[in-house]
């Protein structure tokens, strides 16, 4: 059995990766990444030595290349996590996130179509579906919830979910999806709320929370993740979308005053700064289809998982301080300078 996968060097593509090496052993993994400024070959350090094991670096959007590692690899299994994912980035600056997002997703579909594949799968996210009002807690995403998106990068997202559910409709490209809550764990890239707020706490810095802290976010630990789009590949039926989420509503406020007590920081770090433009309230996921049908359920507790999060982070200080002391600096100064 042949995987590509594909942004393997970014957050949960790597976590995919550790955690496919270590159960199937006879598995072959091809990471395919183009090391944007939120891959990190570092990451893959631990397996960079394992013959089961191929790093290439490389665009999706790169169609010749792509074909190529298809005639060479023959994968099985393709499973795209490339992309760019981050929401304020795509505020900045959309057109990288419909180029990598949906016309990347479009090459690797064309791949998988020409030299065939038993199954393409695509890591789509809840933000797919818009969101909720804070005042009907009983509302829920489920996979029969109408695409409504609002960000740039949730755009980009569903459309390549689209293009993902056309190209099974029309093609029989035998493709599944799958539809993830917000993830926390290790090798998270520090422009993101968890280590964001874990990093700036540690180094004594603001902790810049966006409006009132409300938003409402639906944590779930990322081997949980990974274990779902296992399950998904090896037993999710073709042609479906899964949802996969927490069952773990939080409020970010909250979150950061977790973080400040676990490590012993004063809550006068937090700082509200002026809200992201468009800024959705509140994500929750029905889980309920993948715990019917292939019997997921997410494992690890948030008090737990964050936990173990905020241990790695202070047990690998290399990993994200070399992140945030290169062009991190410029990304920083930009977005929060004058906020
Ligand atoms: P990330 O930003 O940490 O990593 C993205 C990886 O993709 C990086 O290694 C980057 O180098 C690579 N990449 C970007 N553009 C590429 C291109 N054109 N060609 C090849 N590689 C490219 O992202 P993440 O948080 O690990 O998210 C992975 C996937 O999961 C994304 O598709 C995202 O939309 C989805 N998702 C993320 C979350 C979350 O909470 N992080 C939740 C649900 C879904
Ligand atoms: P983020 O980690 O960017 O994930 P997403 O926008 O995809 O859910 O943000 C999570 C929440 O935290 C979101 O409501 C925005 C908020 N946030 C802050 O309040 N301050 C920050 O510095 C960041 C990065 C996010």
């Amino acid at each position: 059995m042949t995987i590509i996968v594909t942004g393997g060097a970014g957050f949960i593509g790597s976590n995919f990766i550790f955690h496919m090496l270590g159960k199937y052993p006879d598995y072959r993994i091809v990471c395919l990444d183009k090391l944007t400024y939120a891959g990190n070959l570092s990451t893959l350090e631990p397996v960079m030595e394992n013959p089961n094991f191929r790093f290439v670096k490389m665009d999706i959007c790169d169609r010749e290349g792509v074909y190529g590692l298809f005639e060479e690899e023959h994968p099985d299994i393709v499973v795209n996590f490339a992309a760019e994912s981050h929401v304020d980035r795509s505020i900045e600056d959309p057109e990288i996130f419909l180029r990598t997002n949906i016309l990347g997703t479009q090459v690797l579909m064309d791949a998988c179509r020409k030299y065939g594949i038993t199954r393409y799968h695509q890591v789509s996210t809840d933000e797919v579906y818009g969101d909720l009002p804070l005042d009907r807690p009983d509302l829920m995403f489920t996979e029969e919830t109408p695409i409504h998106t609002s960000s740039p990068y949730s755009a980009a997202k569903a459309s390549a979910d689209l293009m993902v559910q056309a190209y099974h409709r029309t093609f029989g490209l035998p493709a599944t999806i799958s539809r993830c809550s917000n993830n926390y764990g290790p090798y998270h890239f520090p422009e993101k709320l968890i280590p964001l707020m874990i990093a700036n706490a540690l180094n004594d810095k603001p902790l810049p929370v966006y409006g009132e802290g409300l938003n409402v976010r639906d944590w779930l630990y990322v081997e949980d993740h990974c274990k779902a789009i296992d399950l998904i590949i090896h037993k999710g039926r073709v042609g479906e979308v899964y949802n996969i989420g927490g069952h773990n509503e939080m409020r970010n406020i909250d979150i950061v005053k977790i973080i400040c007590k676990a490590l012993g920081k004063p809550e006068s770090l937090i700082t509200y700064v002026t809200d992201r433009k468009g800024h959705d309230m509140r994500y929750a996921i029905d889980p309920t289809k993948i715990h019917n049908e292939l019997g997921w359920l997410p494992e690890t507790k948030f008090v737990d998982g964050i936990q173990k999060t905020i241990d790695w982070y202070l047990n690998n200080r290399t990993w994200w301080e070399t992140i945030i002391s290169g062009e991190y600096q410029d990304y920083y100064e930009k977005m929060y300078g004058n906020r």
